[in-house]
Parts: C-alpha cells; sequence; structure tokens
C-alpha cells in the first residue's frame, strides 16, 4: 500500500509525499466502558490507513482518496466540516489542530487503507490518528500522540456526531506488536500486556451488517449510563461514573435504578470487572477463563446492554457451540460489524466452514474473516 500511495501521490501531484500510517484496532473486552471512564482492553491490527502528504505554498489543501476515487479541495480559513463526506475527517484534524494553535499551512494528501469496510475496526479513528501524525510530521510539530488522540475523539463527536469514548483513537496511536493496551479511561493511561496464545488464535467475523441505528443508539445508551450515575449519586456521593461501582454494589444499584436502567448500569459495572480478570488470565495463560470472559461479555452486551443484533447474536451462538472455541464475543459499538473468536489455530478451516453456510442461509450474506495479527500504532513510516 505504501508504495502504491506513494505512486498515485507522484502521478497526482508530482513530487514524493511523507507517508504516515494508522491501524485499526480490535478488543479483547472492555465494551461501552471507555465513555464511563471504564477500562478497556484493545490492541492495534495490521490493517490501517496510509496517508501520503506534502506541502503545497498555498492556502488550499488538495486531497485525493484513493478508496472512493474522489478528489476534495477546501481553503485553510474557511474549514466547514459536514457530517458524512470523508474529507470532513481532513477538515475536522485540521480545525482542531489549528484552534490548538497549530500553524497548519497548505498541504497536498493522499488517503489509502485496506480496513474492511464496516468492519467494526474504528477505520474511521485510524484515518484521524494517520491525518494527525501526517500534518504533525510534516510540519514538524511533534504533537503528542495523546493529543492527536483526544483531536481524533473530539473530531468524531463535533463532525461525525458519534458522542464516542477515547478507546479506538487510543488504540491506533498507542498500539505495539504482540501486545494489547489494558487502557484506564479516566487517567487515560495503558499497560502493555503481552497476548500468547499458544495454540489459538483471534479471528474476527465480520456480519457485514450495520444498522442504521447504531449511531443514534450508541449516544442514548452513553445517555442512559449518565443518567444512571444521577440517580446513583444520591446514595453514592462519592462517584463519577459508573466505572467508581463495584460487582458487590450492584444490590444497592437495582434497588435504586429504574428497571430500564439497571440492565444497563450492571453492563458497564460487570464488564469492567471483566476486563481486570481477562487480563489476569492472559497473563497466567490461562485462555480456558479468557474465553469465558469473552461469552460471558457478549450475553451482557446482547441481553443487558442491548446493543447486539440478530446476525451478531447468530455467529457468537454458532460459535460458542464449537469445541475448538475457547470463547467469543461481538466487538466495538455493535449493532452490526465483527464478533471476535478464540478459536484453536490448526481448526480455523473447519471454524470457517461451520460459520459460513449456516449465516449464509440465514441471512443471506456472506461472512468474512479476519485474521487478527496484533501489531505496531500510528507512526511515520518515511
Ligand atoms: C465504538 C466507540 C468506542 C467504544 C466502543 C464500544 O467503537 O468508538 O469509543 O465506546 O464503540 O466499546
Amino acid at each position: 500500500m505504501h508504495t502504491q500511495l506513494t505512486k498515485t501521490f507522484q502521478s497526482y501531484f508530482a513530487t514524493t509525499p511523507l507517508v504516515a500510517f494508522a491501524p485499526g484496532r480490535i478488543n479483547l473486552i472492555g465494551e461501552h466502558t471507555d465513555y464511563q471512564e471504564g477500562f478497556v482492553f484493545p490492541a492495534a491490527v495490521s490493517q490501517g490507513i496510509w496517508v501520503g502528504i506534502q506541502k503545497n505554498s498555498l492556502t488550499v489543501c488538495r486531497l485525493y482518496s484513493m478508496d472512493f476515487a474522489q478528489e476534495f479541495s477546501f481553503e485553510l480559513d474557511f474549514i466547514s466540516p459536514k457530517n458524512g463526506h470523508w474529507a470532513t475527517y481532513v477538515m475536522g484534524m485540521c480545525a482542531l489542530m489549528k484552534q490548538s494553535g497549530y500553524e497548519v499551512q497548505g498541504f497536498d494528501m493522499v488517503i489509502g487503507g485496506n480496513i474492511p469496510v464496516g468492519s467494526g475496526l474504528s477505520s474511521s479513528a485510524a484515518l484521524s490518528v494517520a491525518i494527525g501524525t501526517a500534518i504533525s510530521g510534516l510540519f514538524d510539530f511533534q504533537i503528542p500522540k495523546k493529543n492527536i488522540v483526544l483531536y481524533a475523539q473530539k473530531s468524531e463527536h463535533l463532525y461525525a456526531g458519534v458522542k464516542c469514548g477515547i478507546m479506538d483513537p487510543y488504540a491506533s496511536a498507542f498500539g505495539a506488536a504482540g501486545k494489547a493496551l489494558l487502557l484506564d479511561c479516566r487517567s487515560n493511561t495503558h499497560e502493555e500486556i503481552p497476548v500468547n496464545l499458544g495454540e489459538y488464535s483471534l479471528i474476527l467475523v465480520n456480519s457485514k451488517v450495520k444498522h442504521s441505528l447504531a449511531d443514534s443508539a450508541y449516544n442514548k445508551r452513553r445517555e442512559a449510563c449518565e443518567e444512571s450515575v444521577k440517580i446513583l449519586q444520591s446514595e453514592f456521593p462519592e462517584i463519577h461514573t459508573l466505572r467508581d461501582l463495584k460487582n458487590s454494589d450492584l444490590e444497592k444499584v437495582k434497588q435504586l435504578l429504574p428497571s430500564e436502567l439497571f440492565p444497563k448500569a450492571k453492563h458497564v459495572i460487570t464488564e469492567c470487572a471483566r476486563v481486570h480478570e481477562a487480563a489476569a488470565a492472559l497473563q497466567s495463560g490461562d485462555l480456558a477463563s479468557f474465553g469465558k470472559l469473552l461469552n460471558a461479555s457478549h450475553q451482557s452486551l446482547s441481553q443487558d446492554f442491548e446493543v447486539s443484533c440478530p446476525e451478531l447474536d447468530f455467529l457468537a451462538d454458532k460459535a460458542q457451540a464449537l469445541d475448538i472455541v475457547l470463547g467469543t464475543r461481538m466487538m466495538g459499538g455493535g449493532f452490526g460489524g465483527c464478533t471476535i473468536n478464540l478459536v484453536k489455530t490448526s481448526e480455523l478451516e473447519a471454524f470457517q466452514a461451520a460459520l459460513k453456510t449456516p449465516y449464509q442461509q440465514a441471512f443471506q450474506k456472506t461472512p468474512e474473516f479476519i485474521l487478527a495479527e496484533i501489531s505496531e500504532g500510528a507512526r511515520v513510516l518515511g
């Protein structure tokens, strides 16, 4: 992709670009906890977004997207990002950098990538992080990675309308080869945990669906959590978010919350506990326990938090019934995208065969199988 992107850049702009890369991410466990300052356990993958960039001595930025085979240009002094267009991510990052005092000048940019569309590997976070890394590298701004992450998150809030947490851009920026990040979304700091899976591999199954309610439902779930916190603060005055509660508080939480809010709060509280248990299981090589926690996470996301969908439940149920699978759950925001599966490496073909035809028959769609290779985070490639 690097070479192809450089060639495309040269043919469009007749110069050689600086190229930056930012990966997509998987999440081992810890879903819908980041925006409650909880814990998550993501890792960067080898697929990602490449951005070629060069100064053009103009006040205009000229862009080309290889995926859309489309050009776009905008004036740096009149940035108006609009929801729904790929160039919004470039304008969003530029606007936020400029607001922070970075003197972004005119540039030419080519964007390419290999993240399967709609797979839930966070291509938009990878795109923003790659753009931030490229602009910072080109103008030698030396923007700290954490700030690039925060701009990427804010850009999604302001210009894409999704009140997402910090997990996706954080994993894309800070990912490490062979390691998952045990990330504390209150302090925004992480610990690297080696992912040694022995005879097992992580394989994603892309359901190839993304239900249209995904973004609005995401924001609603976030609001439901915030509402629960307000109610619970009467009895737990010291809490700021659901992250401050423990499994041992659940009984009291149940008494205080209305019946429609309790299961959502329960998910966040129990999921944070599962993240710690899963990290401990992984570190001690107890893959069976790790797998059971994945299954429990799916159950909680589907039944309590209600962010799954028939396609994801079908894939999770089928996989969990196989003895070559230690654990499976839906991954990411939900309502489509992927499941993540811990499968015996020697049985990966059997795994695919067991899921493919039944899924096709049930949903008239062919699932896509993606082997997750845990890789390094964002960087300038040169
Ligand atoms: C999306 C969001 C993340 C996180 C997950 C759910 O990927 O972008 O911030 O909330 O959903 O865990």
